[in-house]
């Protein structure tokens, strides 16, 4: 049977309560200062345009951490240790982690994604390419506690969490979120973390004002999908892409500003905006190495090596549970 060859794929459907946009939406518009939460921005057009940004030269995170990774697999690949389960909390469609797996040849990925069709079609292209390795998709919310349905063989642990989609949570938050991974991966396991650094705000700032303009395509196209998905009239044009290095709380910030007094309606509710008004779209901190390791520390791991690229721009570090 052809199927012999090949390792177990299984998906898993946790049934992640979707993410109440609607609710969200009305909440944060209300409070003061308004905002609307990041994670709405990757539906579809803003996935692809976030793929663009990437591509851009002056974002240079996914670039600079995929170059660490490259240079020093031999190191990471020892940290990480083979034959354990390799999880992937917000896997996406699986790109970063092919090296990794590679060189790692861990016995199970666990890709965990609340997206449910592009996980199940980027874990099935991955069981195609790697045959010997067994997949376990979860369908699932990974900023909750994850509970995973597979427990292989009481193999080691280790997580893996690129991109530093870290930056997205508060300080606290994130040691929250850090301790649900400590908790998951176990004593004995590991986390394995992409995180940006502090920088001259220069280098900062234009990374998250390309020149294309795709960060504000990207920025304003939360607006659009609200439009869609609320029937909303936002004018898009309207609204000024504003993204800025906060020095004292150690964070870039994007928001969308009104450049006119102008009403929004979002079905029967509307909100007024002065010209200058802005919602609060993102943030994303960065860290020193000794800051993070610090963060991690609180959240019960210890820090056990850090790699960087040679500008200082971007870390990777591995950590152990205590
Ligand atoms: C995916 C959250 C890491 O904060 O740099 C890119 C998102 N926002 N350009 C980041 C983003 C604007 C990105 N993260």
């Amino acid at each position: 049977m052809v199927e012999a060859a090949v390792a177990a794929f299984r998906y898993y459907d946790c049934h992640p309560a979707p993410a109440d946009l609607y609710a969200e939406v009305i909440g944060g518009l209300s409070r003061e200062p308004r905002s609307i939460p990041p994670k709405f921005f990757y539906d579809e057009a803003g996935s692809r345009l976030f793929d663009a940004i990437c591509a851009t030269p002056e974002y240079y995170p996914a670039r600079v951490e995929t170059g660490i990774i490259r240079r020093r697999l031999a190191e990471i690949a020892a940290c990480v240790g083979s034959g354990g389960v390799l999880i992937e909390p917000g896997s996406g469609d699986c790109r970063k982690v092919r090296e990794l797996l590679a060189a790692v040849r861990p016995c199970a990925y666990v890709p965990v994604d609340i997206s449910g069709a592009w996980l199940r079609q980027a874990a099935c292209r991955l069981a195609a390419e790697f045959p010997w390795l067994e997949i376990h998709a979860v369908c699932a919310d990974f900023t909750a506690p994850i509970d995973l349905p597979c427990r292989p063989g009481g193999a080691r642990r280790v997580a893996f969490f690129p991109g530093s989609s870290i930056g997205n949570f508060d300080p606290g938050e994130a040691v929250v979120f850090l301790s649900h991974l400590a908790a998951m991966v176990q004593p004995g396991g590991g986390l394995l973390i992409g995180v940006d650094l502090k920088k001259d705000a220069a280098v900062l700032n234009a990374a998250y004002n390309d020149a294309q303009g795709l960060t504000a395509a990207f920025n304003r196209n939360l607006l659009v999908r609200v439009n869609r998905d609320l029937a909303a009239d936002f004018k898009v044009e309207r609204f000024r892409h504003h993204a800025f290095y906060n020095q004292a709380e150690g964070r870039v910030e994007m928001h969308l500003v009104s450049r006119i007094r102008q009403r929004v309606r979002i079905g029967d509710r509307s909100f007024d905006f002065e010209p200058g008004e802005g919602i609060h779209t993102e943030n994303s901190y960065k860290y020193t190495v000794a800051q993070f390791q610090q963060l991690a520390e609180r959240a019960g791991f210890e820090p056990v090596r850090v790699w960087t690229d040679a500008d200082g721009l971007f870390s990777v570090h591995y950590l152990a549970v205590r």
